[in-house]
């Protein structure tokens, strides 16, 4: 069967403080979670080798860096673009730019940051590593919030409406296993 796991990184400096978007490093917490989730990758007794799909950002780097096994840094994978609002808190956001954090309440779908991106633009961008992944028999993707929305959302046929309310926690490593078209789902919560 094919496995594919996802995680979001560790816990960044950004989520501590709320700020959307940056390039922040890992908290201490992030660190602890990316040693809890390499042990357990690299514990696994799986015969097939796999691969390990990060974005460009530093927070998906250094949560895979003790992963063994290849690593490339993807840019389509990398955190939804808030353009404008970058570095704010959500908060911020509503002080300084009122009439944008409505419309994004509106619509959040298809709400496009000023000089960013909305969940569509994400998809869009997705699409080739979507095609890609699924023809992949082993892969780990280490990723951000809205973009594993997205990617766990085509793989479970998720309604597009839903993609961007999709619970998609910290800390935990979600496993789809294809036997066929369908996917199995599995949560693994690492304490940290
Ligand atoms: O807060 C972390 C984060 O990954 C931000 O960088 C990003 O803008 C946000 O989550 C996406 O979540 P939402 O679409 O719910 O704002």
């Amino acid at each position: 069967p094919q496995t594919l796991y996802f995680t979001r990184h560790g816990e960044s400096e950004y989520n501590v403080l709320g700020r959307i978007g940056g390039d922040a490093a890992l908290s201490a917490r992030g660190q602890m979670y990316a040693r809890a989730l390499a042990e357990h990758m690299n514990g696994l007794a799986t015969r097939e080798p796999f691969s390990i799909w990060t974005s460009e950002l530093r927070r998906t780097k250094q949560t895979a860096a003790d992963i063994r096994a290849p690593k490339c840094a993807i840019r389509a994978l990398n955190e939804l673009d808030a353009g404008i609002c970058e570095g704010l808190t959500y908060e911020e956001m509503q002080e300084r730019f009122p009439q944008e954090f409505a419309w994004r309440d509106q619509d959040k779908l298809r709400y496009r940051y000023p000089w960013g991106e909305s969940y569509i633009d994400i998809m869009t961008r997705l699409r080739p590593v979507l095609a890609a992944l699924e023809d992949e028999h082993n892969v780990i993707v280490v990723g951000h919030q809205a973009v594993l929305r997205c990617m766990l959302g085509y793989f479970l046929d998720a309604k597009l409406d839903e993609l961007p309310y999709m619970t998609v926690p910290l800390h935990t490593i979600v496993k789809l296993t294809s036997y066929g078209y369908t996917y199995k789902v599995e949560m693994i919560k690492m304490p940290v």
